[in-house]
């Protein structure tokens, strides 16, 4: 079954082991897609360890689409796929802009702490330390996309 909106279909499985939610480019609905990662990690046997970082890393991933990619344009979607292969699963976020123009640097957590650097700058770093493999500015039919996959073999 897939859950349709006005601009088509939100939620659909493009093969049994790959799911695509396309979502719209609002704050907010970034909690769709967590929500399928982790339904969809739980299914295939993650533990809710590792369910909880997934959805932190999709939700900052989303975010950045959403903000740094589609540059808040209220007609640009963010399509996010998921799918498992019995080993690695893999989620893609994609937006319609130019990917990352310079991966930023670990930030300083004890100087943001401490208030002496901005509060900002912490999605790719999380992103980075909760997954097991990220790629960042592959190509696909949307545009942008990053790529992250988590392990079976991690969670037991
Ligand atoms: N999808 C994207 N497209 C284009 N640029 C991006 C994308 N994602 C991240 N960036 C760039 O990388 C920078 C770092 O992203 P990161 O998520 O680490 O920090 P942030 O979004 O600026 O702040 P925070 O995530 O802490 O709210 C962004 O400021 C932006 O310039
Ligand atoms: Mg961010």
């Amino acid at each position: 079954m897939n859950v349709t909106s006005d601009q088509g279909e939100m939620i659909r499985f493009l093969d049994e082991q790959t799911l695509e939610v396309n979502l719209p480019n609002k704050l907010g609905y970034e909690r769709i897609a967590m929500d399928c990662t982790a339904s969809f990690a739980r299914i295939v046997g993650f533990v809710p360890e590792r369910i909880s970082d997934l959805k932190t890393a999709v939700a900052e991933a989303c975010l950045n689409a959403m903000e740094h990619g589609n540059r808040g344009r209220s007609d640009a979607r963010v399509i996010v796929s998921m799918n498992f292969d019995g080993q690695t699963f893999s989620v893609s976020v994609m937006d319609e802009g130019e990917g990352i123009v310079e991966l930023p640097e670990d930030p300083d957590i004890e100087k943001k702490i401490e208030r002496l650097e901005p509060p900002r700058g912490l999605g790719i770093f999380l992103i980075r330390r909760l997954m097991d493999h990220v790629e960042f500015n592959k190509l696909s039919d949307q545009g942008n996309m990053l790529r992250m996959v988590l392990k079976m073999s991690r969670s037991h």
